[in-house]
């Protein structure tokens, strides 16, 4: 065992619950992280430790948002430094069959059959029965089921037996998750054909919503979201992702943001309008304007152009709220550079800097006031420029 676990006894039996096992398990990570010259400071290591074996035994609910990510950071630093440059490779080439093999599974009803036969019976399901219920060849079928157990979607407690996890019941056609594999399945079509735009298009950056890499892979002359109009089963999907996504479940932005200073209105004038929140509108003179998820959908000409209708319906002391991310100037993130090129492969959309954000209002009449941190996105604060 190594000596920099050697901690307080009862610190210790509060972190490990006295599982032997899971301190054995923490010990090798640890050594591993410090063979690898990451977290070098017994300090760090001890905290690591212990943030480990808190999560693995109490579970993600148990831990802060902030310490849950710092426990995700460390295992995929402690993947990249173990990793060879051929797996490394061979994992980010394979990333679509991961997605593929999951729309696959849930176009497939796999999860809504599997979830509805355990509840019925109690038990796991047979891969006969799953074929038979699900239309499926009893051949393919495993070749699916294996990306869900990989992922702990399902468990596959015996051969040819898979039960759905609390993350697959998640998963079913009724919840928001469902919505977003359907919705980001979307992608994948764009996502495939984007070589050959970028090749056709001299790698310039899109610019026009109805001539992206989403117009390209359909042969259409559609924006994104007039294509979804004539689509009702993706649209209903698109619109469950939409009102369940909560990237910053831990934190809202209004528990931040002075509400009641900066939102009290009197009279009959309103208080907020939800720009874009999917209900249509058409508010004058309001105290503030919200928009959550909105202009990274749409290039710089578009984006112009909604500001200015906002603009317009905006008195001189009505505030823009922007609910979005705002990436660093450096050091951008998998998880944000993933957003970005899902906003381009959708509606030849963006994520932008502060810097971008600053030029984007400003070009529209805007000036930015504060900027609010809620979690993985920001709030930004607006009003008229009238100088
Ligand atoms: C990424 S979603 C964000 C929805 C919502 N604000 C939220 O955060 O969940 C973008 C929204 O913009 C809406 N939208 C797109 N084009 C629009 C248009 N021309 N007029 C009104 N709404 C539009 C879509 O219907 C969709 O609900």
């Amino acid at each position: 065992m190594a000596s920099f676990l050697v901690v307080n006894r009862e610190e210790e039996e509060q972190c490990y619950g006295g599982t032997a096992a899971l301190e054995q398990a923490t010990d090798g990570i640890c050594e591993l992280l410090s063979a690898v010259g990451l977290h070098s400071f017994t300090a760090r290591r001890r905290l690591i430790s212990r943030q480990i074996s808190a999560s693995v035994a109490a579970g993600p609910k148990a831990l802060s948002e902030a310490k849950r990510k710092e426990v995700i950071e460390a295992a995929c630093q402690l993947q990249e430094a173990m990793e060879t440059a051929e797996e490394k490779v061979f994992r980010i080439m394979s990333m679509p069959n991961d997605a593929t093999a999951l729309v696959i599974a849930a176009d497939m009803n796999l999860f809504d059959i599997a979830a509805g036969h355990i509840g019925s019976t109690g038990e796991a399901i047979a891969v006969s029965d799953l074929a038979a219920m699900s239309g499926a060849d009893i051949h393919f079928l495993p070749r699916i089921l294996r990306f869900l157990a990989g992922h702990g979607l399902m468990i596959e407690v015996a051969e040819d037996r898979y039960q759905v996890t609390d993350a697959g019941r998640l998963l079913l056609n009724d919840q928001p998750l469902g919505g977003m594999v359907l919705a980001m399945s979307m992608s994948l079509l764009p996502l495939g054909n984007m070589l050959q735009y970028f090749r056709r298009h001299g790698f310039q950056n899109p610019s026009e919503s109805e001539r992206g890499p989403w117009q390209y892979a359909h042969g259409s002359d559609r924006s994104f979201f007039r294509w979804l109009e004539g689509k009702p089963k993706e649209k209903k999907a698109f619109h469950l992702a939409m009102a369940g996504l909560r990237p910053n479940a831990a934190c809202q932005w209004f528990e931040h943001f002075r509400v009641r200073e900066k939102l009290l209105v009197s009279g009959s004038r309103m208080s907020l309008v939800d720009v874009g929140g999917g209900m249509g509108h058409d508010a004058k003179r309001a105290k503030a304007y919200y928009m959550r998820m909105i202009l990274h959908d749409w290039p710089e000409k578009q984006a112009q152009c909604i500001l200015a209708k906002v603009r317009q319906a905006m008195s001189e002391d009505s505030l823009l709220l922007i609910n979005e991310i705002v990436l660093p100037e450096k050091g951008i993130s998998l998880y944000e550079a993933r957003m970005d090129f899902l906003m381009m492969a959708f509606c030849a959309g963006m994520e932008r800097t502060e810097r971008q954000w600053t030029e984007l209002l400003r070009g529209a009449g805007f000036v930015i006031r504060s900027i609010w941190t809620c979690g993985a996105t920001r709030l930004i604060e607006a009003a008229l420029d009238t100088v």
